[in-house]
């Protein structure tokens, strides 16, 4: 038996597919590669007067427990205090469930499409995401309802990516295996997907015709690292290559992984894989 909220999004059909399960297998890999941003939204958090979080395309739900556990520690706000996580993918929501209960945090998930599931009016403090929110089909729609669930004056935090060529580590795997991949999928320009934000006047536009005030949109740039002994599996499951390598035969898919790791050798220094994240820092007022 499932919550989700159905809608006709491609999004859903991806996270639901085998992009869900290359998450959630990789989500230990992905949560310390993230790390810095969690601790920065639960910064955010913790410098905020509110109790009542959401997390926007929680995924596997890292931030959640991370903002659920610093609620815990707010003992004059305790009453009423909650974080609750939204994602599309069933996946994601069973294995954010399981976790939390795992590591005893009380949290609460919904598996709806956060544009347009109903949430009730006003009933949180604050909205934050870890790169949640670049894969609504009707950003302005999705943001509106967002703002809609939260108080007046409430608040907004969230990290997105810059452009593709401001992060060579995110886009080293599909320039690598290009050559040998002729019908490579080509990034459409403010296309729902991991650089959907890469523009940072329209993510103010989209959050000003919404209904968001007080918008600031800053460059960030963060550093993250993963062991090595992570990366094949990272590049190999994640992204457009965890799509493109089942479908080539052993040979073509020798050659894609070889060239694919030299293209990473630049970031490998020692046991660690060490890269920029070129994103941007959302806040917003409701
Ligand atoms: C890049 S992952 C980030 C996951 C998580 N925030 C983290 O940092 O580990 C993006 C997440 O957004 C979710 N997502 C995409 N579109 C969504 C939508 N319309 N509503 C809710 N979640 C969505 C995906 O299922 C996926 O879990």
């Amino acid at each position: 038996m499932t919550d989700m909220a159905k809608s006709d999004n491609s999004q859903q059909a991806f996270w639901n597919g085998d992009a869900a399960q290359a998450w959630v297998e990789a989500q230990g890999v992905l949560d310390q590669m993230f790390r810095p941003f969690e601790d920065a939204l639960v910064e955010a958090v913790a410098a905020q007067p509110g109790n009542r979080i959401l997390d926007i395309g929680c995924g596997t739900g890292s931030v959640v427990r991370a903002v659920s556990r610093r609620l815990g520690q707010r003992q004059e706000q305790r009453q009423g205090a909650r974080c609750t996580g939204i994602d599309i993918s069933e996946a994601m929501i069973a294995a954010a469930r399981a976790i939390a209960a795992r590591e005893g945090v009380s949290a609460d998930f919904i598996c709806a499409d956060a544009q347009t599931h109903d949430f009730a009016p006003e009933s949180f403090d604050m909205i934050v995401s870890r790169f949640g929110v670049m894969f609504f089909d009707d950003p302005v729609r999705a943001f509106a309802n967002l703002r809609r669930s939260v108080r007046s004056g409430g608040a907004l935090r969230f990290a997105a990516w810059r452009s593709a060529g401001d992060n060579p580590f995110m886009t080293a795997a599909e320039r690598a295996a290009a050559p040998f991949v002729p019908d490579m999928p080509v990034r459409q320009k403010d296309a729902p997907g991991q650089f959907g934000f890469a523009d940072q006047h329209r993510v103010a536009r989209i959050l000003e015709d919404s209904g968001w005030r007080d918008i600031a949109v800053a460059p960030i740039d963060v550093a993250c690292a993963i062991p090595k002994a992570a990366l094949d599996g990272y590049i190999t499951r994640l992204g457009p290559l965890g799509r493109i390598l089942p479908q080539l035969d052993e040979k073509a898919r020798g050659q894609v992984i070889e060239a694919v790791r030299a293209a990473f050798a630049p970031f490998v220094q020692g046991e660690e894989v060490r890269f920029i994240a070129a994103c941007w820092m959302v806040a917003a007022r409701a």
